[in-house]
Parts: structure tokens; C-alpha cells; sequence
């Protein structure tokens, strides 16, 4: 059985462990301070998200980045090897206060997240919406509502989409990353955009 881990239990972590905990999905949740800092969250949704050490969670199948771009590349470092694993990346690359999409030179943030996770394949996914959004119930009567998806690993997004569809979402995969372009990016057109699927 597929080893899920949510890591950060702010908004996003928060709002996953609420979704997975609806669907009786199992999962783990970590942060930088501990299961003990996690109780709020165990409280409600422990019966099948579990708090754990970061080490961890961090050696789960799917592991889930919901922390800060820029506590990637500390985070990445704990493992020197993610061969196997499929990274989930939920961040998105904003300067703050300016609240400014953040400039990469260029470059995709998850082509540079790729690179942290040599060995992982990357999918980015669960970055659009906006917490309280992706905490819903996804399933309206009009339809299921849309989480988009894309990486350059056609095996890791069939894993990441399965998941979407599990918690019942829409998946809507839009391919590799060369092919998705910064759609998906946070700036762009995909971002904050509330859509359901009939
Ligand atoms: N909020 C939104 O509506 C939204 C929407 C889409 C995407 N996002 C993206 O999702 C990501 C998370 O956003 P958020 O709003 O959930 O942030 P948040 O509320 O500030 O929570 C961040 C979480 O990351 C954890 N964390 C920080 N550094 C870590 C590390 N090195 N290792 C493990 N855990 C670490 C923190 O744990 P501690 O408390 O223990 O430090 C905290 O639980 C960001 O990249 C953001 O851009 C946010």
C-alpha cells in the first residue's frame, strides 16, 4: 500500500490532512517541532492522519512539500538519496510582502525543486488553490472540483492524479512541465482558479 506524508501543518498541511482524513485516506504529518506540536490536527483528523518525527515521514512512497519555497532546499538535504520517491510539490515561489511572484531567472520553480530531489520524481500539484478552498468538500452537486497536476514523469502523475481522484477531486493533468509551461505557476492563469468537473 502507497505510504503517504503531508509535510507542514500550516494552511496547506492542514488543509490536506482535512481532505485525506474525509476520504480515509491513511497519511502521516510532520513539522520542523515535533508530533506533540501537531495535536490540533491529530485531535480532529487522527484516526488516519498520524503524527510523526520528520525523518519519518520523509521515507514514505508520496511525500507532500507543503512548507515554504524556501525551506526546500534545507528539507531536501535530510535525505541524501530520494531514489523512489515521489515528491509531491505544493509551494509556490512568492516574495514577500510584495506577495510577487519570485524571479527565477527565468526558470520554472519546479524545475529548480526538481533539482533538489535528485533521484525523486516531482510532481507539482496541490499549489492552486487557496487553503481554505482546497479543505472543502471537493464534491458539489454540479460537479467535482479541479486540482490541476503536471511533471515530467507520466508514472508519478498517474501515482499523484490516483490520489487527487481519491480525495475526491478532479485531477486535471496537464503534462510535463515543458509541455504545462508556468500555467500552473503561481502569477499565472491556473492559479485561484475554482473550477468543477460534471
Ligand atoms: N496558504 C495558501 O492558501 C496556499 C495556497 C497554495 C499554495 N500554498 C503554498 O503552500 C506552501 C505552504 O503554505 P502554508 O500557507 O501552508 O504555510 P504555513 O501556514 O506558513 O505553514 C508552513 C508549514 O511548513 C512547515 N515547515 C517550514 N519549514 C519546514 C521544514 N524545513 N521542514 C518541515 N516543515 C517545515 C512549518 O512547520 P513549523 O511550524 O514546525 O515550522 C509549517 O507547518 C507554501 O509554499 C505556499 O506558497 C499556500
Amino acid at each position: 500500500m502507497t505510504k503517504y506524508a503531508i509535510i507542514g501543518s500550516g494552511a496547506i498541511g492542514s488543509a490536506l490532512a482535512e481532505r485525506f482524513h474525509a476520504a480515509g485516506v491513511d497519511a502521516v504529518i510532520a513539522n520542523t517541532r515535533g508530533p506533540a506540536s501537531l495535536q490540533a490536527i491529530t485531535d480532529k483528523f487522527g484516526s488516519t492522519v498520524k503524527a510523526v518525527e520528520l525523518e519519518h515521514a520523509l521515507q514514505s512512497d508520496v511525500v507532500i512539500l507543503a512548507v515554504p519555497y524556501d525551506a526546500l532546499p534545507e528539507l531536501a538535504k535530510r535525505k541524501s538519496a530520494w531514489d523512489g520517491r515521489t515528491i509531491v510539490d505544493a509551494t509556490n515561489a512568492i516574495d514577500f510582502p510584495a506577495f510577487k511572484p519570485r524571479d527565477l531567472g527565468g526558470r520554472l520553480s519546479s524545475e529548480i525543486v526538481a533539482e533538489l530531489f535528485p533521484g525523486a520524481q516531482l510532481v507539482k500539484a496541490f499549489n492552486t488553490l487557496p487553503a481554505a478552498v482546497l479543505a472543502a468538500d471537493p464534491v458539489k452537486q454540479s460537479g467535482r472540483r479541479v486540482l490541476f497536476l503536471s511533471g515530467n514523469s507520466p508514472e508519478a502523475s498517474e501515482k499523484v492524479a490516483d490520489l487527487i481522484a481519491r480525495l475526491g477531486f478532479a485531477p486535471s493533468d496537464l503534462g510535463s512541465f515543458k509541455a504545462s509551461g508556468s500555467l500552473q505557476h503561481f502569477g499565472q492563469p491556473l492559479v485561484a482558479l475554482n473550477l468543477l468537473k460534471d
